[in-house]
């Protein structure tokens, strides 16, 4: 690749109304000892009645513009990572867009559910390392909340509202940025997490064993031993191919669904939690916002250095897993 690629801005916005554990033991049969025990999470955000996908997504993108200090317009493309669009279309990406002013920007949407800012993040690198674009803006931004079964404890205390946005700048130094990656799914196991839509074909749903009902459905232990094993899976992978170690990377950056499911995987991996980002307690399972908002947090606390080694991963409903290891510059 002719390029390198930098982060040069970032991005975060959570909506402003809270809801605890506390709050969630008034609906269903649940406490906030047991919630925090077996996930970690003590609140999450909601946004607002009328409050979309899209205006997240935009206050997240404005952050990540400032710190890059760039204009809406020196921006090429924006990769918009979203299960829940604002419409069915136009993309939720052209919306942003014209919130931004973002004028000479393509646009595009992906649904990779949870590893949707993963996805994002590599698409986009590799628009800037090939040398298609100076600037690109990738945002992962969800409103889980609305496709939440309040009535339903197993699913309703792990899922919040958020965005978080990164510009990816290109650079001479082709050291700096996406140094591997590996995406991977498996279409068999897509009923073991799944969310139909109003009108899904009655086939489809069969042929998955589907609850209809138009909300998230899972099997919260299949997932579970499956996300460990996947991302611990995809992060050796690239370690091995980079003849790198667990105990080189400054950080890693994984998807944000159970505290329980993050430290079984610093586990196998023999990384100590205090290198592990983490923003679950906060805001739980924002899906495709979670590895851009624990990134936000660390970067803002911790800091990053030129040549450190940062680690994303995450695993989805699909399902679909993987990592991508990224040297900051
Ligand atoms: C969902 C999850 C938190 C459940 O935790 P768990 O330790 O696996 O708990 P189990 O599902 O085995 O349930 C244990 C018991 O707690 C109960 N329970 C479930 N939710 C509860 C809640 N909110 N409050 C109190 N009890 C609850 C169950 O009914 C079960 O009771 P039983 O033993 O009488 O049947 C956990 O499996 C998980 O996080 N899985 C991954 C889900 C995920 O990441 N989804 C998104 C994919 S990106």
């Amino acid at each position: 690749m002719p390029y390198g690629v930098a982060v040069t801005g970032l991005g975060a916005y959570v909506p402003e109304r809270r809801l605890t554990n506390h709050d969630l033991s008034q609906m269903v049969e649940t406490s906030d000892e047991w919630i925090v025990t077996r996930t970690g999470i003590r609140e999450r955000r909601v946004a607002a009645p009328g409050e979309g996908t899209s205006h997240l997504a935009t206050r997240a993108a404005r952050e990540a513009l400032q710190h890059a200090g760039l204009s809406p317009e020196e921006i090429g493309f924006i990769i918009l990572a979203t299960t829940t669009p604002d419409l069915t279309f136009p993309p939720t990406a052209c919306l942003v867009q014209a919130n931004l002013g973002a004028k000479r920007a393509a646009t595009l949407d992906i649904n990779a559910v949870c590893s949707g800012f993963l996805n994002a993040l590599v698409l986009g690198a590799q628009f800037v390392q090939s040398g298609a674009y100076r600037h690109v803006l990738v945002i992962g931004a969800d409103t889980l909340t609305r496709i939440v079964d309040y009535t339903d404890r197993a699913t309703c205390i792990l899922f919040g509202d958020g965005a978080g946005a990164a510009v990816l700048s290109r650079v001479e130094d082709e050291s700096v940025g996406l140094v591997d990656f590996t995406l991977a799914a498996d279409g068999e196991k897509a009923g073991l997490v799944y969310c139909p839509h109003r009108s899904s074909p009655a086939k489809v749903l069969e042929q998955l064993g589907a609850d209809p009902k138009p909300y998230i459905h899972q099997d919260g232990r299949a997932v579970f031993k499956v996300a460990v094993q996947g991302m611990a899976d995809a992060v050796n992978t690239l370690l091995d191919r980079q003849g790198l170690s667990a105990g080189d990377l400054r950080v890693i950056v994984p998807h944000q669904a159970n505290l329980r499911i993050m430290d079984a995987l610093a586990e196998r991996l023999g990384i100590p939690s205090g290198r592990v980002a983490n923003c679950i307690a906060e805001y739980g399972n924002t899906s495709a916002a979670t590895i851009p908002l624990a990134l936000h947090k660390w970067y803002h606390q911790e800091g990053l250095e030129k040549g450190d080694y940062v680690m994303f991963t995450a695993f989805a409903g699909g399902l679909l897993w993987g990592a991508a290891l990224w040297r900051w510059g």
